[in-house]
């Protein structure tokens, strides 16, 4: 595609300035560096990372990953070295990617409102790079906090009122796929700046000659192509009531996938679980949206946010 041709594809998520709507989805996509040797990942949006608390977790036991129709299941449980340790890993690589024009959101994980205080605070004191934080109250994998924070309106803004004075870098919350409307309203007017939607769905697969769960705990969390259909009508109705920008999250395989997400109202997309299948989706991906925008007779990505017809 010549210069003249090419679309605008920038965007602006909530504050987080993104050259493209590309961003990979917390827990996918390790910390970035290790896509490095399929592809430059200066190319995307942004990318998030791992969600990371103040102190170490060590997660759930094995196994905690399967294959299921349409998709994959974990019950990782939110395992990370804490906030300190995953600075002195990766910060620098991070705070140069950022650099590159890659926006670095990093995912903040707690148990409990004064988990997530605590994390807030020390990724701003450690890391001053982080284009925005994403407040993970959907994890599906964790017994406290997690899920059981995020899928009512009361849970879910008392967790952003308590961090929302702590930092003035831009605020995601990765939501929940349980009541989508009200909870975002919530979050709407608790400071959020950004939504991201969804996490993967609770759900169970059985290993019928064992009888027992095919991951350690009964039930995990559900991701990949099977999630797409829900996740768009998630992201539609999100958007419909709330006015902050969405990240739409949920079984992106393609070009097409992350347009469909755009004409329902998101600003930015995050590709998931392809990541784990085809290292080198997201630029893959990348491409094939611009191809798709630039069909669409418009010059800017942004004309298309929302553009759906029902
Ligand atoms: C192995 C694995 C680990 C994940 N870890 C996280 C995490 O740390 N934080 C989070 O918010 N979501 C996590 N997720 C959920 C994804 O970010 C995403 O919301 C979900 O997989 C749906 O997108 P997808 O269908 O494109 O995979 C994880 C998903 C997978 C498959």
């Amino acid at each position: 595609m010549s210069e003249a041709t090419m679309p605008a594809m920038a965007v602006d998520l909530g504050g987080i300035k993104m050259g493209n709507p590309i961003n990979t989805a917390s827990g996918t996509y390790g910390q970035g560096w290790q896509f490095e040797g399929f592809y430059d990942v200066g190319l995307l949006g942004a990318i998030t990372t791992k969600g990371c608390s103040a102190e170490p977790w060590e997660g759930n036991p094995q196994p905690r990953m399967t294959d299921v129709f349409g998709g994959m299941m974990n019950s990782v449980g939110l395992q990370n070295p804490g906030v300190r340790s995953f600075v002195e890993e990766c910060g620098e690589y991070l705070a140069h990617l950022q650099e590159r024009g890659c926006q670095v959101i990093c995912q903040v994980a707690g148990h409990s409102v004064g988990e997530y205080v605590r994390a807030v605070e020390l990724f701003e004191e450690l890391a001053p790079w982080a284009a925005g934080l994403e407040i993970n109250i959907s994890c599906p994998n964790i017994a406290q906090g997690g899920c059981a924070m995020g899928s009512t309106p009361e849970g879910a803004s008392e967790v952003i009122a308590a961090v929302r004075p702590r930092t003035k870098r831009p605020l995601l919350v990765k939501m929940a796929p349980e009541r989508v409307v009200e909870v975002a309203r919530a979050l709407e007017a608790a400071g959020a700046d950004a939504l991201t939607v969804i996490n993967s769905i609770p759900a169970m697969a059985i290993d019928v000659h064992t009888r027992r769960s095919k991951l350690s705990r009964p039930t995990g969390g559900l991701s990949g192509p099977v999630l797409h259909n829900i996740a768009l009508r998630m992201v539609w109705e999100a958007h419909r009531a709330v006015s902050l920008p969405i990240c739409g999250v949920g079984g992106i395989t393609s070009g097409e996938d992350a347009a469909e997400f755009i004409l329902a109202g998101a600003t930015a997309v995050s590709v998931g679980s392809q990541n784990l299948f085809e290292p080198a989706s997201a630029p893959r991906i990348l491409d094939e949206l611009v191809d798709w925008v630039a069909s669409q007779g418009v010059r800017d990505v942004n004309e298309l946010i929302g553009a759906v017809e029902c």
